[in-house]
């Protein structure tokens, strides 16, 4: 069994990065937050996955970090934040559209290609870090593809 999971997330500024983690810790929206959130570790207990959590956020000027899951977060009423998007990554990826409450649709035709281009992207999810909409969803398959992974990252061979 893995001992911890490590969480990364990244993106273009202010698609909502810190806000995405004040809302999980705090299960609230804060008006302001600072520029980047301390480092979080979430109890096993409370996981759904029960391992500890750890959950990082980026900051440009960052060089070296170690992480088993990357979230690739943008803002899904700027498609610019998702273009930019530029993916090499030996760990799995999860796209994050943050700013849901913002939008009538879906930007799931925006990252559709993106999604079948890059083979490393587990999985996708829309939220909203101002309604807690999928936020602890967003963590959930961010643990689940550390732990469960299905895709061509994985090697059965390293199992264990
Ligand atoms: P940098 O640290 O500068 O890269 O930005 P960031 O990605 O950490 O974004 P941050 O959390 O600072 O949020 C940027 C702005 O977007 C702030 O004004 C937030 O209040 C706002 N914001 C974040 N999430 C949401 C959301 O889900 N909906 C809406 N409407 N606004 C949001
Ligand atoms: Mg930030």
């Amino acid at each position: 069994m893995r001992k911890d999971v490590r969480i990364l997330l990244v993106g273009e500024p202010k698609v909502g990065k810190t806000s995405l983690i004040m809302s999980l810790v705090s299960e609230e929206f804060p008006d302001e937050v600072p520029l980047r959130a301390e480092e979080i570790t979430i109890p096993a207990d409370v996981t759904p996955e029960r391992v500890p959590t750890h959950i990082v956020d980026y900051s440009g000027t960052d060089t070296c970090i170690s992480a088993n899951v990357i979230c690739i977060v943008y803002s899904v009423n700027n498609k610019k934040s998702i273009e930019k998007v530029s993916l090499v990554s030996l760990v799995p990826l999860i796209l994050v559209g943050n700013k849901s409450d913002l939008v009538e649709h879906s930007s799931m035709e925006t990252i559709l290609p993106i999604m079948n281009q890059y083979s490393e992207i587990e999985t996708c999810v829309e939220c909203s870090a101002k309604n807690l909409k999928n936020i602890s969803e967003l963590f959930y398959y961010a643990q689940k593809a550390v732990l469960h992974p299905t895709g061509p990252l994985y090697s059965p061979e390293e199992k264990e």
